[in-house]
């Protein structure tokens, strides 16, 4: 007999059929009722044994945590609490579950322990929530992209590029680190390494992805990207997907109107296709909040807040207005901020960042028009800026709780103007003149930007740590499993 998903059985209606489920003992009371999760949905299932037909050796092993086997009836509930029961004639143990020994345990667990027992966590109810969540968004944003006529581009993991320039990177090399071969003049010689050159994980698929968007027009990369940034916050990852869409003819608000319409998609997608998992998200939640005190509860419900996020504007502004309003604020004026606002040039702090989203405006920000001088190098140079006031068509979406979420770009698609950009910036020519082919062969104004996906994970489903979604977290001093 082929076995069923519990999700798909809570879907039909009880009608008397033998089948077979298959899952883990999440609890068994009154050695006669087994709660039943296979992983399909947040939900159990309520298997009720045949206690006095049951062997007593077996009975013994049904423990928490244990995989079984239930084969019998599915029958309306006797009881309240669920809708459909099985009447289970025959149980089969996959494997025991010692509860001495089993680092679970069927109550509370501290998210700080479960994290050092990642290779578990899964069977907790919060991080299989967490993940189904995860493939939902996934697969949402797939879905927004396909639907709109955007294709996947798979970029290079491994690359002798520094996108970001910023200098982030974790070398890849077969030579012995024992004995590193030396040129003439004791530079390590990348000549004998495995690609003839330096090279490292990718920290971006952004310069490739425009060299596909300047051909196909819309495309989009979803991928893993890699930052050695020494940063133990909760919003960082040495090791973070990240979601590149990147496309020709558009331009700033192109790109906020693109960034804007797939962030409301996607949380109204997890509304839609993860209530349940969001309401054992949402309850964990309120759990957490009654032990902080009243001004540090969240001020909304987890659903009320995504659908916030889906029914209001993003609050749209320049960095120069954004400056003015955080020059003027009551923390600012009262030597609150760890980094005071002086003035215009300023990169703003994750302190003004969350001033500007939680307390000023309450919603999602798009930040624009960035000075030259704190961002890349590929974003471009606005016009008609004031000398020494030089900004470029950049935008960072800001959101309550994450505080960057989304940053990107309108590129700059002037060869003459980004050489000049790239020899003030110090950034070799030579190594990117395929990107600058597409500026001397059929260049044409386009933009996009980066989705960090797992600040998405964490906005939709309320996780406070980064590391919490994302199954295997690679931060510093860290690389297990
Ligand atoms: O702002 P970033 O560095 O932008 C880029 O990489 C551009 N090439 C994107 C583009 O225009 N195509 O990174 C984009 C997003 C950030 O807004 C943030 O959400 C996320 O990636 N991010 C991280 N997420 C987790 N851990 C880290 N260390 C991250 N660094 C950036
Ligand atoms: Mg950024």
């Amino acid at each position: 007999m082929k076995r069923t998903k519990i999700a798909e059985i809570l879907r039909t209606e009880p009608v008397n059929t033998e089948i077979l489920v298959k899952g883990w003992v999440k609890a068994f009371r009154n050695n006669q009722f087994i709660a039943l999760n296979d992983g399909s949905c947040a939900a159990n299932l309520q298997v009720v044994l045949d206690f006095e037909n049951t062997d007593p050796a077996l009975v013994e092993r049904i423990k928490f945590g244990a995989a079984i086997g239930a084969r019998g009836l599915l029958v309306e509930s006797q009881g309240k609490g669920q809708r459909v029961e099985v009447k289970a004639t025959e149980i089969e143990i996959f494997g025991d579950c010692d509860p001495e020994q089993f680092p679970l345990q069927p109550k509370k667990q501290s998210l700080e322990f479960l994290r050092e027992h990642a290779h578990l966590r899964f069977r907790t109810n919060t991080f299989a929530a967490v993940f189904r969540v995860r493939h939902a968004l996934a697969f949402a944003i797939h879905k927004f992209f396909n639907d709109r006529g955007f294709y996947y581009l798979h970029t290079p993991i491994i690359t002798a590029s520094d996108a970001e320039g910023a200098g982030e990177m974790f070398r890849v090399t077969t030579l012995p680190l024992e004995n590193m071969p030396r040129t003439e003049n004791g530079d390590i010689d990348f000549g004998q390494d495995f690609f003839k050159r330096a090279a490292n994980l990718t920290v971006s698929g952004q310069l490739e992805g425009e060299l596909g968007a300047l051909a196909l027009g819309d495309i989009y990369t979803f991928g893993p990207t890699f930052r050695a940034e020494n940063s133990n916050t909760t919003r960082h990852l040495a090791e973070f997907w990240m979601i590149e869409p990147e496309v020709a003819f558009a331009d700033l608000t192109d790109n906020m109107d693109l960034a804007e319409a797939m962030l409301q998609y996607v949380c109204q997608y997890a509304l839609e296709h993860c209530a349940d998992d969001l309401k054992i998200l949402e309850e964990r939640l309120i759990e957490e909040d009654k032990a902080k005190p009243q001004d540090q509860r969240a001020p909304m419900n987890l659903t009320d807040k995504l659908r916030f996020v889906v029914e209001n504007q993003f609050q749209r502004l320049t960095y120069t207005e954004a400056i003015d309003i955080l020059k003027n604020s009551n923390p600012n004026k009262k030597g609150k901020f760890q980094y005071p606002i002086e003035g215009w040039g300023a990169d703003l702090q994750s302190e003004h960042e969350r001033y500007l989203v939680e307390k000023h405006f309450q919603k999602p920000v798009i930040l624009t028009n960035y000075p030259a001088a704190i961002k890349a190098f590929y974003m471009r140079l606005d016009e008609g800026c004031e000398p020494g006031r030089e900004t470029v068509s950049a935008m960072d979406i800001l959101f309550p709780g994450i505080g960057e979420i989304v940053g990107g770009s309108q590129r700059e698609e002037r060869l003459s103007v980004l050489t000049e950009k790239m020899q003030a910036m110090h950034i070799p020519e030579e190594e990117l003149y395929w990107y600058l082919d597409t500026r001397r062969f059929g260049s044409c104004p386009h933009a996009g930007f980066g989705l960090g996906f797992e600040r998405l994970v964490q906005f939709v489903t309320g996780m406070g740590n980064i590391r919490d979604v994302i199954a295997f977290p690679r931060y510093p001093g860290s690389a297990e499993f």
